[in-house]
């Protein structure tokens, strides 16, 4: 089962998930780290740049494979996720842009990107800590439902939901890329430690289905049941639908090792 932890604010979960990101940084100067965009694992960055910056860590040897990118964004492009991974992660960790890797998502390369991206974490990985956050219809990465639980790096389809929770990010949803290349949810789970962030009201159907609903491709996210290391971090608005609440309050309270995860 996940291990459930309601916060009071996307904030006091950012500092928690940076912290355990931070310990197994100290641990393994070569950590690497999977990495998600979106809005949810924003707090996460914030807290973890300023903890690096206060306890001197050097992350000069770590690693960072992101989750996915949109096909046919020039790299240079403010939203591409390349743009987003260097704007919100390699230059406030300081971490070294060769070390930090996004699926290409050139058109003319996209067949064949998937492949190279999974050698590429083979080489790496695998990976110690891999951030994710639930898009509203319950994809991770950029696996839209119906995606394999076994599946690799490869080029997907958006669904029409996506595009326009997206859209928010472009001038309309005309310009939300159709196609991207994305870590499978076979890729995923080969991740020692899984952190699943949500918040917000939008996102309660989706975590209620990850965790508590049955294991099935229809809900991309339910796929953190087969990991047994998650950890999913929510607010009092996302997780208002999940039907054992109290116990994960209860556990989380009387935890042997308080506040780490
Ligand atoms: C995008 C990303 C996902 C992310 C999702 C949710 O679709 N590819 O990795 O989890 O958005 O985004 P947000 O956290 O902004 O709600």
């Amino acid at each position: 089962m996940a291990e459930v932890v309601v916060v009071p604010d996307p904030d006091t979960g950012g500092q928690l998930a940076a912290r355990t990101v931070l310990d197994t940084v100290r641990r393994n100067p070569d950590a690497v780290l999977g990495l998600a965009t979106g809005s949810s694992p924003l707090p996460v960055y914030r807290a973890l740049a300023r903890l690096i910056a206060e306890e001197g860590v050097d992350v000069g040897r770590v690693s960072g494979f992101a989750l996915d990118e949109y096909v046919g964004l020039p790299p240079a492009h403010p939203e591409s996720y390349r743009s987003v991974i260097t704007r919100e992660v390699t230059v406030p960790l300081g971490l070294s842009p060769d070390r930090v890797h996004v699926p290409d998502g050139d058109p003319a390369r996209a067949d064949t990107a998937g492949e190279a991206y999974e050698r590429a974490l083979a080489a790496a990985g695998p990976v110690d800590v891999q951030l994710l956050g639930v898009g509203t219809d319950g994809h991770i990465g950029f696996n839209e439902p119906g995606s394999s639980l076994t599946s690799r790096t490869r080029l997907k389809t958006l669904t029409e939901q996506t595009r326009r929770d997206n859209a928010r990010f472009f001038g309309s949803v005309e310009e939300v890329p159709v196609h991207c290349v994305t870590q499978g949810i076979g890729t995923i789970l080969r991740a020692r430690h899984l952190i699943l962030l949500a918040f917000g009201a939008a996102k309660a159907d989706a975590v209620a289905a990850a965790v508590e609903g049955p294991l099935t491709a229809s809900v991309p996210a339910s796929a953190i049941q087969l990991h047994a290391h998650t950890t999913v971090i929510v607010d009092e608005p996302a997780a208002s639908r999940l039907t054992h609440l109290d116990y994960y309050r209860h556990a989380w309270a009387n935890k042997p090792a308080p506040q780490h995860i």
